[in-house]
């Protein structure tokens, strides 16, 4: 794998200087990249109803697992009214059925692959063994033949047409998300379906009176563009992975989906609402907030699971990746209201509207403590690596620590049950990723104070142009190669990944 693969521009670093958009407009500095603009009719806004991804059930269980198969497949699906679009997806949905597990159950899933691409399978923010982790070589090969066949090649274990990942669970409640993981080709399997919800559920939270049942909703954002055929328009380069150059930053598009469904509209009583938000675009971050009225969001999670205690946001910044979980009241507007959620970050862009259709009994609360985690004080006298997320020296892709992505490089080898302060350093935006194991937030810009984002335990955090973020993590159980690396997905793509191994 090597960066002269592809052809850029030599582009100034002017990601993290205000980019102009095609039709002339400023555009924001926070936003990556070139907007890349739908040629289908799109529909207007809050016409379509919000879906709720199904609940996968388990083909068997046993004492301590539950047992699963999702096929990757292709399907058609009208998610521009009219219009039919090719859906790379699991069990051919976009986004993938949820799987909602136990902590401490196990959840073994056999991944078939129909699709005519290799496919690998990640469980994000999962603790997962390093053969079920969904290495990038580790490829479930596009074949009918030869079934469950593990073949070693090119630093990759390799399956012919299926493979099963074991996922052990033994974390606390959170909601992660799986997706694709393929080497130097997840952004386009990412765009084209590849994404699902992993919800794990335990005692300390059902014991909690949160919102729950029809007012426990995830919301699954992600951009995309349309072909006038309804098929999906990504820029992949020409001549091999990655971009066209004007999208190096990463794939920024103009239809805001939510659960799969562009713009939709749900309605709700005039009660507490739990939402799941994950940010599963590829290069998009937003800034949510309501449009009108006292609607505010109380974070109740993190990445890796609940706060200590909640965290009122007016805005929520979510960048690629990041999930917050968070409790919104609409208890203070009247049947009727309708509240608009926007993304700050893009002129105040559409992303999905809420009906408030009636009053209703709310039996759900907030308590003032959430979680016996403990905020972890900074270690003395541990090992301290740093990480430095740039633009390659011949502007033909991206790097970590100057190297493009090897899988043959283990650029550490970190100790198991240790902790470690890390440094993300960056030059433009990059939300930096951790597999294994979820970290705190030491400090963000040289202070201390939690930045508001930053609460909880993360597996992703954003970091801005130029910024230092530290970090304190601690890897357990799992012996083997892991990754770190850019959830900008063609930055990924374009090599800003590391490899190192837990020993
Ligand atoms: Cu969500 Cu290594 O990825
Ligand atoms: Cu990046």
């Amino acid at each position: 794998m090597k960066m002269s693969r592809r052809g850029f521009l030599a582009a100034s670093a002017g990601a993290a200087a205000v980019t102009l958009t095609s039709c002339g407009q400023e555009a924001k500095p926070a936003q990556a990249g070139e907007l890349l603009r739908s040629k289908a009719k799109l529909p207007a806004p809050f016409q379509l109803p919000l879906p709720i991804p199904p609940v996968k059930k388990p083909i068997r269980s046993d004492a301590k697992a539950d047992y699963y198969r999702v096929v990757q497949r292709k399907a058609s699906l009208e998610i521009l009214p009219g219009l039919k679009t090719e859906v790379m997806g699991y069990d051919g949905l976009f986004p993938g059925p949820t799987f909602d597990v136990r902590s401490g159950r196990t959840t073994v899933v056999e991944q078939v692959n129909e699709l005519d691409v290799s496919t690998v399978v990640h469980l994000h923010g999962g603790h997962t063994p390093a053969p079920s982790d969904g290495w990038p070589l580790d490829f479930i090969m596009p074949t009918s033949g030869e079934h469950g066949d593990h073949h070693m090649m090119g630093g990759g274990d390799m399956t012919m047409g299926r493979r099963t990942y074991t996922y052990p669970n033994t974390q606390r409640a959170a909601t992660l998300w799986y997706h694709d993981h393929t080497m130097d080709y997840t952004g386009p399997q990412v765009y084209r379906g590849l994404f699902g919800l992993h919800l794990i559920r335990d005692d300390e939270e059902d014991n909690l009176p949160f919102p729950n049942g029809d007012r426990e909703i995830p919301l699954v954002i992600a951009d995309r563009a349309f072909d006038a055929d309804g098929s999906f328009l990504y820029p992949a380069a020409k001549d091999g992975p990655g971009v066209e150059s004007a999208y190096m930053e990463g794939v920024v598009a103009d239809v805001t989906l939510v659960n799969g469904a562009p713009w939709p509209v749900h309605e709700v009583d005039a009660v507490r609402y739990r939402f799941r938000i994950l940010n599963a675009s590829n290069a998009r971050r937003y800034e949510l907030a309501f449009s009108n009225g006292p609607a505010e969001f109380v974070q109740i999670g993190s990445d890796g699971g609940l706060l200590d205690v909640p965290v009122e946001h007016q805005t929520i910044v979510i960048a690629p990746a990041e999930r917050f979980d968070v409790i919104v009241d609409f208890s203070q507007y009247q049947p009727g209201d309708e509240v608009t959620l926007v993304n700050k970050l893009d002129n105040n862009a559409n992303v999905m509207r809420f009906k408030v259709a009636r009053k209703a009994v709310d039996e759900s609360n907030i308590p003032a403590r959430l979680s016996s985690y403990a905020v972890t004080p900074r270690p003395t006298g541990v090992v301290r690596r740093e990480w430095r997320f740039r633009r390659g020296g011949d502007h033909s892709g991206w790097t970590i620590n100057g190297k493009a992505f090897d899988p043959a490089v283990m650029q550490a080898q970190v100790k198991l049950d240790q902790y470690e302060i890390w440094t993300f350093v960056t030059d433009v935006h990059h939300p930096v990723h951790v597999h294994l194991a979820p970290f705190q937030v030491l400090s963000r810009g040289g202070k201390a104070k939690l930045a508001e984002f930053d609460h909880g335990w993360k597996d992703t955090v954003d970091i801005r142009p130029a910024e230092v973020v530290e970090v304190l993590v601690k890897f357990t159980a799992h012996k083997g190669k892991y990754l770190i690396h850019c959830h900008n997905l063609e930055h990924e793509d374009m090599a800003m990944m590391a490899a190192f191994e837990t020993i």
